[in-house]
């Protein structure tokens, strides 16, 4: 049920901050499982000297707590973690990530990180990526041509309603049976137009935390 995988969110989410680096910075992700973690932060009394978030929506959030929020420009020395959550993740750590949309600060903000902490219900870990649409971020005037590229990789796009907060579509490619991550992640990032691919394999978790009914799991590749 529902409340049942909010707990199990929550109980990721709070795993998760032994991985918070005090006095340093810190990555933020996007999602309701990190939404639980941001409070799981706030309430923990651990102080980090600021967050780069991967979103206007988990900004906001931080800046609620009164958690300061840097801008990732700024940050001159080094990014210890990113916390993030995801929307499959497979045997190799390989990722979907971007059912928020907000799949292009994650993918900076995690590519500028040096640990990627992943936080999970067991529902998000998957044998083979692609049973989750594949989101891309996608400048809007390339929508139509970047569709076309999919369906031409054997997907089929959907065209979300939803506008990014870097000002562009989202489309949503059912249909993919992801057997090579990183291939696939490398073909999509060249089709003109595509900002984003969900894809995050040349950027996987160094560190998955799934929540399940018998507790959490930790596990690195
Ligand atoms: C946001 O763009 C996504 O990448 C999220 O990480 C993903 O959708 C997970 O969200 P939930 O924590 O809400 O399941």
């Amino acid at each position: 049920t529902m409340e049942l995988q909010n707990q199990l969110k929550q109980m990721a989410a709070k795993a998760a901050l032994e991985y918070v680096v005090e006095g340093e910075y810190l990555g933020v992700g996007t999602g309701t499982t990190v939404g639980f973690f941001i409070t799981e932060l706030a309430t923990s009394g651990k102080k980090v000297k600021g967050c780069v978030s991967s979103s206007e929506a988990t900004t906001r959030q931080l800046l609620a707590y009164g958690i300061p929020v840097c801008d990732l420009n700024d940050i001159v020395d080094y990014l210890p973690v990113y916390i993030d959550g995801c929307d499959e993740i497979d045997g190799n750590f390989c990722m979907i990530k971007g059912g928020g949309g907000a799949l292009t600060r994650e993918k900076i903000v995690a590519q500028a990180s040096e640990k990627f902490v992943c936080i999970a219900d067991e529902s998000k870990v998957v044998k083979q990526l692609g049973a989750f649409p594949l989101p891309l971020e996608v400048i809007p005037m390339a929508v139509s041509s970047v569709s076309r590229a999919m369906e031409d990789l054997g997907g089929h796009p959907v065209v979300r309603d939803f506008i990014t907060d870097n000002g562009n579509n989202i489309i949503d490619v059912h249909g993919l049976q992801i057997k090579e991550p990183q291939l696939l992640e490398n073909a999509i990032n060249k089709i003109p137009g595509v900002v984003t691919c969900g894809i995050f394999a040349h950027r996987g978790a160094d560190v998955l935390l799934v929540a399940s009914e018998a507790g959490i799991k930790v596990t690195k590749p």
